[in-house]
């Protein structure tokens, strides 16, 4: 397994519709691993194809919430039902970070509740209802494969403090990846 450079917003694959994946192949199971490797190194709690480059329509996620219980997983081709998303002010909790805008981490509403139906490593469809955390990461995960990334997501508050990050990282441009285990990203 190798641990895969992970691409910074600005890059074009970060900010376009994403593929269906086709083949449930080998090739594929090894890309998995990697994106699981990769994420762990980071780390992270969700991963998809095109933070590595690639525009396919694949997420990973792994999470374990307050009582224990783990949820690992492959997401191709998803798709996502969600619960109504909140208005208001994000609180403190509602922080979210996203490891192509990497050390930096903005409030954000997400809806509570979310379906999403996807196939796994071999192609099989199975569903996974979530909420809380696990349902934020879906829906983080999810836009990624639309080109959508939560820093598009933020009020005007955070907006300007993700525009600030980018520019002071000198991030926005295409090309850009940090190295995980390799780089230091604390802010
Ligand atoms: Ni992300």
């Amino acid at each position: 397994m190798t641990v895969l450079p992970i691409r910074i917003t600005g890059d074009p694959v970060l900010h376009r519709v994403a593929d269906p994946v086709l083949a449930f192949d080998e090739e594929l199971a090894r890309l998995v691993d990697d994106m699981f490797e990769t994420m762990e190194a980071a780390p992270g709690v969700g991963l998809a194809a095109p933070q590595i480059g690639l525009a396919k329509r694949l997420f990973v996620y792994d999470w374990t919430d307050a009582e224990g219980v783990r949820t690992r997983g492959v997401a191709a081709n998803p798709e996502l039902w969600i619960s109504p998303p909140p208005v208001g002010v994000p609180d403190d909790d509602e922080e979210e970070g996203c490891l192509s805008i990497p050390g930096e981490r903005f409030a954000l509403k997400r809806a509570e509740r979310a379906l999403l139906k996807a196939q796994d490593v071999t192609g099989e469809h199975y569903e996974l209802e979530a909420s809380g955390w696990l349902a934020r990461i879906l829906q983080h995960e999810f836009d990624h494969l639309n080109g959508i990334l939560y820093a598009d997501r933020l009020d005007a508050f955070g907006t300007k403090g993700v525009q600030k990050a980018i520019k002071r990282n000198k991030w926005g441009v295409e090309g850009l990846s940090w190295m995980p285990g390799v780089d230091n990203l604390e802010d």
